[in-house]
């Protein structure tokens, strides 16, 4: 596991964004995994300007976002579909066709089979490439809260009240956080041939601290990217606060850093 650690949220999302591009350039048809939120934010937005900049091409991308909350329409402003409309896919010439986010709308009787379609959606696809986490202060990626199974696959899953706490700042009231999402599962998450994990801030020390150096447990989500391949953890200074082994973080990422440059 690689973490990286930038001095802001700003220069966090500019080196997760070269990372992306990187991958593009490797591979123009690169199927990525999306997560929503605040973290990714800057990461979207390099995205945009290198596609508008630098003609960073989306058109043979594909993608699939981790969650979505049930009940909200696709044109709900708190809808994550909605989010990604506005904040990423309305400013890149990524196809349509390609965009793949859990349909919050779903009959309760049609759950089960539509979620077994989005994981053959995904593997019809070829698999994820690069899935782009973020963590929530209770540890959990995508919606998969504390206690979530590791082995997980994409499923209805009840928010703790922490997360619709957290959450409520983007709805007018807490009681209008819809209490159900459906959420690609933990071990959909691990198929990713590669993960990028960011966070950013103090609020998310402890997970981060918990998630990189603790034990792997079901409790704290985000500790199974501990048995994964490859992974890197992008974090701004607030957020490596509770890292007990940063001084190393920082050597090894550096030293990779003139490790990429030899191979060039
Ligand atoms: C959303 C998702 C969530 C968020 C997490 C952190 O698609 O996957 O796990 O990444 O709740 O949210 P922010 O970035 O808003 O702190």
């Amino acid at each position: 596991m690689l973490v990286v650690i930038k001095k802001d949220y700003d220069e966090m999302s500019r080196v997760a964004a070269m990372f992306v591009r990187d991958r593009l350039l490797r591979k123009p048809d690169l199927v990525i995994g999306l997560a929503t939120g605040s973290t990714p934010l800057g990461l979207y937005q390099e995205l945009i300007r290198m596609h508008k900049e630098e003609g960073l091409d989306f058109s043979r991308v594909t993608t699939f976002n981790l969650d979505e909350y049930l009940g909200l329409k696709s044109d709900h402003p708190q809808s994550y579909n909605f989010f990604m409309r506005e904040n990423l896919f309305k400013n890149l010439n990524i196809d349509p066709h390609n965009i793949h986010i859990p349909d919050g709308m779903v009959k309760p009787a049609e759950l089960d089979e539509y979620c077994v379609r989005y994981e053959d959606a995904i593997r019809e696809a070829g698999g994820i490439d690069l899935q782009i986490l973020g963590i929530g202060r209770d540890g959990h990626i995508g919606f998969n809260e504390p206690g979530s199974s590791l082995g997980s696959r994409t499923r209805v899953k009840t928010l703790t009240q922490e997360t619709i706490r957290d959450n409520a700042r983007f709805f007018s009231r807490a009681d209008e956080v819809p209490c159900y999402s459906i959420t690609m599962g933990v071990g959909t998450v691990m198929e990713a041939l590669e993960i990028a994990l960011l966070a950013a801030g103090e609020t998310k020390a402890r997970a981060v601290g918990v998630a990189i150096e603790g034990g792997v447990t079901a409790q704290v989500t985000a500790s199974v990217i501990q048995l994964h391949r490859r992974v890197t953890v992008f974090l701004d200074e607030d957020a490596s606060l509770m890292l007990k082994r940063k001084d190393y973080y920082n050597f090894a990422a550096g030293a990779e850093e003139d490790f990429e440059k030899l191979k060039s």
